[in-house]
């Protein structure tokens, strides 16, 4: 999967996304999805931070490289977090160039709309396929006020669309459309030539991306509404650990089957 096939999935069979942040999960999840994304969502699920605030780029690039190096079917795109992209275009060409140089990813993913769009040309111009993210965009927390769904004034509707029409204009292969009401995302993947990607935007885009521990039940603590928990994952750990747990205790485990003996001469 490169970002070309993806941007010609438009309106098409829609683009299955999931989050990676590690090898085995990647080796797993990449015959199964078409994108894997190397979301700054890792500093929450990952790292246990409150926001997409803690993560650096190097941190981007070793967990990048490592879901790269576990692909060899889906299109990896890696985050660039925040304050590694926002100062200038130039800025945000040298993180890129460090992501795709370092990692071996084929895309990369930055927030932001109507303000980013003259970045996000610069950038694809130069030879670095970028996917966008608009709607509610988690490193901009602190001036969204909050973890809110946009779009549910006619103002903010309008905010989004717009927001959509000029990262599309700016040459994105594809979108993320993130927690906005079902019209919006609607009329957002209507005008934009670019398939959009729905987390917590309905099922009217061209794709959908969740996180994964959230969707595997893997993630401690609160996970959004419109997640759906395909999976207890982290019962099943739970129950695994207290099973080795009892039968250390019991030395019941390393057990025949796990010993090595000296051959009987
Ligand atoms: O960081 C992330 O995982 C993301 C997805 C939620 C789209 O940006």
């Amino acid at each position: 999967m490169t970002p070309n096939r993806i941007r010609a999935r438009k309106g098409g069979e829609p683009i299955v996304c999931l989050t990676a942040y590690d090898f085995p999960t990647a080796r797993r999840l990449d015959p199964l999805v078409d994108l894997l994304l190397v979301g700054d969502s890792m500093a929450n699920v990952v790292y246990g931070f409150d926001t997409t605030h803690g993560v650096t780029l190097d941190m981007m690039i070793a967990h990048g490289g490592a879901v790269a190096r576990a692909a060899a079917h889906a299109c990896v795109v890696v985050d660039l977090p925040f304050g590694w992209y926002q100062e200038s275009r130039e800025q945000a060409m040298r993180s890129a160039v460090r992501v795709i140089r370092e990692t071996g990813c084929a895309a990369v993913k930055l927030e932001g709309g109507r303000e980013m769009a003259e970045t996000i040309a610069f950038l694809v111009e130069r030879g670095i396929p970028v996917m966008g993210h608009v709607g509610l965009k988690p490193q901009m927390i602190r001036s969204m006020g909050g973890f809110r769904t946009q779009g549910k004034t006619p103002g903010e509707a309008e905010a989004v669309i717009e927001d959509t029409r000029a990262v599309d204009a700016a040459g994105a292969f594809a979108i993320v459309i993130e927690g906005t009401v079902e019209e919006v995302a609607a009329e957002a993947t209507r005008v934009a030539a670019a398939p959009t990607i729905g987390i917590g935007a309905s099922a009217s885009c061209d794709g959908q991306v969740l996180v994964t521990p959230d969707m595997a039940g893997l993630t401690v603590g609160h996970v959004p509404r419109f997640v759906k928990r395909y999976a207890e994952l982290g019962e099943a750990l739970e129950r695994a650990a207290a099973d080795y747990a009892e039968e250390v205790r019991q030395r019941r485990f390393p057990g025949d089957g796990q010993v090595v003996r000296l051959a009987k001469p």
